[in-house]
């Protein structure tokens, strides 16, 4: 997810420096280049040695190192970056940042920075609770900068509360939005995604094999590209970023009220779910018990269809987008379903894609129709996101 991209990793002197070593490992894995600065107080608790072995780059601890370019090491760091994450941030290097003082190399460059910060503060929850830190946190969020607050939980120090360094999967997160072009700032997109499920008796139910991965991913990605985004979730569907709503739905019925309510006069509705076709007429309340009198019968009924449905309400999405399983003729069927259902375009895949880490299909609209080669299902979202955006520009 980093890939070339080039982190400067700031490290302030807490407890946490240890934890630093892993997230800077984080960003290496992810494909990040990463170059470390240390302040004098962070080498009292890990030394360079570790995040120089560990990075294969030079630690900066020093703002008169005459080893560094002509004297400018300061500069030359943040011109190399991309953005600047400081982790973890002490209570000190927070009230020197927002009061401009420069008096070691990682508050120097951080007064000569001007590409993305993200700070992830760690320290007892006294000393961040406390006035002064809380104030400087919030005029640094109104410079632009974005802060991972700190996890709940036992502190090093003993005591309970708001002060642990946020995981590294976490700041990962937030660091993504401030790498990616916000193009979909200020909108709003609602996606479904997963399996219905529908009750049959107190125990037995009826599904199906999809994941939800897709929609997940598509969430998640409209999320790093500035979207807020509502995902109405059916069961099993993966974990998304924290930054996307959730709603959490089991029955066709109850996806239908979740995303008509959520898509009331949204920017886009994308329909990634496998909803099913039928539900029970008439779900019982016990566990039906064997009979001993060979088949029974079942009665089904239709679903209404929840993209027709969303499309055609009256505070209806700027834009609406289905998608279509099918097993032959895809293209052809997915022409006939823009029409009928009133859609702006569909994503038409093949069953196989079901369950499965690759997607491949078409992209059908009225004005365009494509193939979208068969790719990893995070790199099919980011793909589909662009063709939508398309779409956007196209009216
Ligand atoms: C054992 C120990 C642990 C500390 N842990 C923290 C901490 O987690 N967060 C914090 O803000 N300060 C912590 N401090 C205080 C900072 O080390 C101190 O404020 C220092 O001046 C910070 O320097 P720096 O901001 O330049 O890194 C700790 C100090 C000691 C002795």
């Amino acid at each position: 997810m980093l890939k070339g991209k080039r982190i400067l990793l700031g490290v302030g002197g807490g407890i946490a420096v240890y934890r630093a070593v892993e997230l800077m490992r984080l960003f290496i894995k992810q494909g990040a280049e990463v170059q470390v600065v240390m302040t004098k107080s962070a080498t009292e608790f890990v030394t360079p040695l570790t995040f120089e072995a560990l990075s294969g780059n030079k630690v900066h601890t020093d703002l008169f190192d005459l080893t560094e370019q002509h004297g400018m090491g300061h500069i030359q760091l943040v011109r190399w970056a991309d953005a600047v994450v400081l982790a973890p941030v002490t209570s000190n290097l927070l009230a020197k940042i927002t009061h401009g003082i420069a008096d070691d190399l990682l508050t120097t460059l951080m007064l000569a920075n001007e590409k993305p910060v993200l700070l992830a503060p760690a320290m007892n929850v006294s000393m961040w609770l406390a006035d002064a830190t809380q104030r400087n946190v919030n005029m640094l969020k109104e410079r632009a900068c974005a802060v991972v607050e700190p996890a709940t939980g036992e502190l090093a120090c003993g005591e309970q509360g708001s002060g642990r360094l946020a995981e590294p999967a976490r700041i990962v997160q937030n660091l993504l939005p401030l790498l990616t072009k916000q193009v979909l700032k200020g909108q709003h997109w609602v996606i479904n995604a997963g399996p219905t499920v529908e009750a049959w008796d107190a125990v037995r139910t009826m599904s199906n094999r999809a994941s939800g991965g897709l929609g997940a991913m598509l969430a998640d990605a409209a999320a790093i590209q500035g979207a807020s985004v509502c995902l109405v979730a059916g069961k099993g569907t993966p974990k998304t970023r924290q930054d996307v709503e959730r709603v959490d739905v089991e029955s066709a019925a109850e996806m239908m009220h979740a995303c008509v309510d959520a898509a009331q006069g949204v920017d886009v509705f994308v329909g990634t779910a496998a909803v099913s076709d039928f539900r029970f007429a008439k779900p019982l309340q016990h566990k039906l018990k064997r009979q001993g009198n060979g088949n029974i019968q079942v009665e089904l009924i239709e679903n209404p269809d929840i993209v027709a449905a969303v499309a055609t309400m009256k505070q209806r999405p700027l834009q609406v987008i289905a998608f279509a399983a099918e097993s032959e003729n895809h293209v052809g069927y997915a022409q006939d379903k823009l029409q009928r259902k009133g859609v702006d375009a569909i994503v038409a895949n093949d069953v196989s894609n079901m369950g499965n880490n690759l997607a491949s299909g078409w992209w059908v609209s009225k004005q365009n129709q494509e193939v979208i080669k068969r790719m990893p299902k995070a790199k099919f979202a980011k793909c589909l996101i662009q063709f939508i955006h398309g779409l956007q520009d196209e009216r």
